[in-house]
């Protein structure tokens, strides 16, 4: 396997960066990860867009054009034989002395590339059994909006849910209210067939599978609002779905040890990922 590392590329396993880069010590640093679907990068400028929009909130700029960008990423899929899988970018302020304090601006930044294949049975089999999940309480910063590797709080809830027996961990706010997984957006379908997701202004991950699933349900005529929710409303939903670059649109058929309605996958998430499939070939 081949990385790239800050211009070059580099044999996976002796790909490294400096013990005093700030990604390391600070989490100061950001990401993406973006789907390949038969050699296509599925919606690549909106990711590019988020990644520029988190670098510009952490005063930070993209090291580089994003037609190089998009160049670096395609020869990085092409020497992992990548035709079916993700990319993961990533890029830190850099490496300084340690300092809470920004270092200079001319700092050079870090930047990471990797690629890998999925298994598409995997994701076949999430598809037709669903999954479970878990709920925990909200214990992250509030720039959530911003995609940065401080992830820890999201380690710690994924390795809870998994210690229960589910892939996913569902955050609640002070109210009950949903919002988003672990690393993934949550939707519900409401009893009349409405697609509820809560609306990305108030503290989660403005999600690309998300964004581009809004689109996908105008066009297939599927109501939609940006409402928030409680677990209770949830608890009683038609169907219960999640999104993510890693994952478009898996069932969740369980949550906190209760069924979701009949306990199996639905029709409007099945729908939607249909379409969705067709619309990124
Ligand atoms: N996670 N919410 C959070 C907290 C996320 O980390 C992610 C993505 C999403 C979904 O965003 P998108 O549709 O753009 O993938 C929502 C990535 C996949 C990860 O950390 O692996």
């Amino acid at each position: 396997r081949t990385a790239y590392v800050n211009g070059l590329y580099v044999r996976h396993s002796e790909a490294a960066v400096h013990i005093e880069d700030r990604g390391f010590q600070f989490a100061d640093a950001v990401y993406e990860v973006c789907e390949i679907r038969h050699g296509f990068i599925v919606d690549l400028s909106r990711h590019l867009d988020r990644l520029e929009r988190s670098l510009r909130e952490l005063d930070m700029d993209l090291p580089m054009s994003r037609a190089a960008l998009t160049l670096v990423i395609r020869e990085v899929a092409r020497r992992n034989r990548v035709r079916n899988g993700l990319f993961y970018l990533q890029i830190s302020r850099g490496m300084a002395r340690r300092d809470h304090v920004y270092p200079a601006a001319d700092t050079p930044q870090t930047i990471v590339i990797t690629a890998k294949s999925t298994d598409p049975a995997i994701v076949a089999r999430k598809n037709a059994v669903g999954i479970k999940a878990i709920t925990v309480a909200e214990n992250r910063w509030d720039r959530v909006d911003i995609k940065t590797v401080g992830l820890l709080p999201n380690a710690m809830a994924r390795q809870r849910a998994k210690e229960k027996g589910a892939q996913e961990a569902i955050y609640l706010d002070a109210e009950g209210m949903v919002k988003e997984g672990a690393a993934t957006n949550i939707w519900m379908v409401d009893s009349d067939g409405t697609l509820l997701t809560r609306p990305a202004e108030h503290g989660i991950l403005r999600g690309i599978t998300r964004t581009t699933l809004i689109d996908i349900a105008a066009k297939l005529g599927i109501k939609i609002r940006e409402e928030a929710f409680s677990l209770e409303r949830m608890l009683g939903a038609r169907e219960v779905f999640l999104t993510a670059a890693t994952s478009i649109c898996f069932p969740i058929v369980e949550i906190d040890g209760k069924t979701i309605a009949n306990g199996h996958p639905g029709s409007v998430a099945q729908k939607i990922r249909d379409a969705f499939f067709e619309i990124a070939e």
